[in-house]
């Protein structure tokens, strides 16, 4: 502006020497003086209008001082209007600052307390930094602003937009931080939570494999691989079977067991139902031989087994002409008929290791008690052939029972009873 005006100024004395020359002989000459800015401009205007000719020439100056005049007018308003954007600008950047600043506080706790550390460079100071750029800037566009104010002259234009440019150019650059910081926290944040996840699944992995080690540690080999020891003559000593029996039309029983106790083993198992304490029975006691009770009806076993010594018995028994087959130690010892024949096995008992029932699951006699040790007593619902037998008794084969299955969550031991680990079935064969 201020260049305009000194260019006007020539402009205006370049024609007034033509002028001059031209009446050179008259003496009229226009001294060329520099105008302070601020003063009246109207002054050469009425200057001219003291010159009487008016010539083309004089007439197109005096049309381009008023343009310029114009001009001048509206870069006043111009430079107005761009105060106000200054002051916009300098309330955005105030914002801006008080936002950066409450950031990067926050920011500071959460890396203080984040001990990971380690990240390639520090985006707080990066941010303050930015913050101090802009306050530097902002305090010099406020001095600016105060020398356009104090000298109402012109403000260098280009040095205002290049501001402006800047200034809008690190606004961009500090929001693009902000956002690119928010980012970092959230990725930080998740790979700490991912990390902590990975911590605990590897701790709770941990965990079960020591519970499992301990479970394993106290529990037997396989769930079959325990035995129940009966160490005493009682009436509460016993263990009982928690699965029941369905309706039957025959059966076998098989068990391994040991036992001394004279006179009589005792009762290794009963099978009570509601109204038949003794459903199926099997008893040694006083001096009477082995027997088995169906439905209260009694068949006498050529088993003997009181010697101390493993042995494996089995029984079997139908409906049918109330058949049995008594087995000790694989072989078929004896035979029977006329045991109960066409009665149903009741369902819904209880199935008793070690005691007699007098009522359906209780009312025992210690005389009656089996003293010594009980496994694998498995229940089928059939009449297993021979050779299954005999393969169960010489270790070539073990089979589950169908109904009751040896494991052992199936056994529980009241009074003193305990569960052991069984010896391994060729010690158990050479034992007997
Ligand atoms: C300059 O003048 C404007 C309006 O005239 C005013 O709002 C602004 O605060 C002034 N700036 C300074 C730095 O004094
Ligand atoms: C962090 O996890 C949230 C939720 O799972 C997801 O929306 C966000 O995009 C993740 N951020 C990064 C940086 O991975
Ligand atoms: C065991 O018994 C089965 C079935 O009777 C028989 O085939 C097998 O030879 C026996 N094994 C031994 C070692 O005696």
């Amino acid at each position: 502006m201020r260049a305009l005006f000194v260019a006007l100024l020539l402009v205006y004395a370049s024609g007034s020497g033509k002028v001059a020359g031209a009446n050179g002989a008259k003496g009229n000459r226009f001294v060329c003086t520099a105008v302070p800015a601020g003063t009246d401009l109207s002054c050469p205007v009425e200057t001219t209008n003291r010159v009487q000719s008016t010539s083309p020439q004089e007439e197109e100056l005096r049309n381009t001082i008023i343009q310029l005049r114009e001009t001048i007018l509206q870069q006043k308003e111009t430079i107005v209007s761009q105060q106000g954007t200054i002051k916009e600008l300098n309330s955005k950047l105030a914002r801006c600052e008080a936002d950066v600043r409450s950031r990067g506080s926050a920011r500071r706790k959460d890396y203080s307390k984040n001990t990971m550390g380690d990240l390639p460079r520090d985006p707080t100071e990066s941010v303050e930094q930015l913050g101090k750029t802009m306050q530097s800037l902002k305090d010099r566009l406020e001095s600016l602003e105060l020398r356009t104010n104090t000298s109402n002259g012109a403000f260098p234009s280009e040095l205002r937009d290049l501001l402006k440019r800047r200034l809008s150019d690190l606004e961009g650059q500090l929001l693009t931080r902000v956002a690119e910081l928010e980012e970092e926290k959230s990725q930080l944040y998740n790979e700490t939570a991912a990390h902590r996840q990975r911590t605990e699944n590897t701790l709770n992995s941990l965990l079960e494999r020591i519970t499992e080690l301990e479970k394993s540690n106290s529990a037997f080999k396989s769930p079959e691989d325990f035995k129940v020891a009966l160490p005493l003559r009682t009436n509460y000593l016993y263990g009982r079977i928690k699965k029941s029996l369905p309706e039957m039309y025959a059966f076998t029983v098989c068990m391994w067991l040991k036992s001394s106790a004279s006179p009589g083993i005792g009762t290794p198992f009963s099978y009570g139902v509601p109204g038949q304490a003794n459903e199926i029975v099997l008893i040694e006691w006083g001096n009477s031989p082995m027997e088995l009770l169906v439905n209260d009806k009694v068949a006498q076993l050529p088993l003997s087994v009181s010697d101390g010594r493993w042995h494996h018995i089995c029984i079997t028994w139908t409906t049918r002409d109330g058949f049995w087959e008594a087995y000790q130690d694989g072989e078929r010892l004896g035979t029977g008929e006329n045991l109960a024949p066409w009665h149903p096995i009741k369902p819904g008992g209880v199935i008793i290791l070690g005691q007699e029932q007098d009522i359906a699951g209780g009312r025992f006699d210690a005389t009656q008690a089996f003293v010594g040790e009980l496994s694998h007593f498995n229940m089928w619902d059939r009449v297993l052939r021979p050779i299954d037998i005999s393969a169960m008794a010489n270790c070539s084969a073990y089979m589950p029972g169908n109904v009751v299955p040896w494991v052992d969550a199936n056994v529980e031991v009241f009074g003193g009873a305990t569960k052991a680990a069984l010896e391994i079935c060729e010690e158990r064969l050479f034992d007997s």
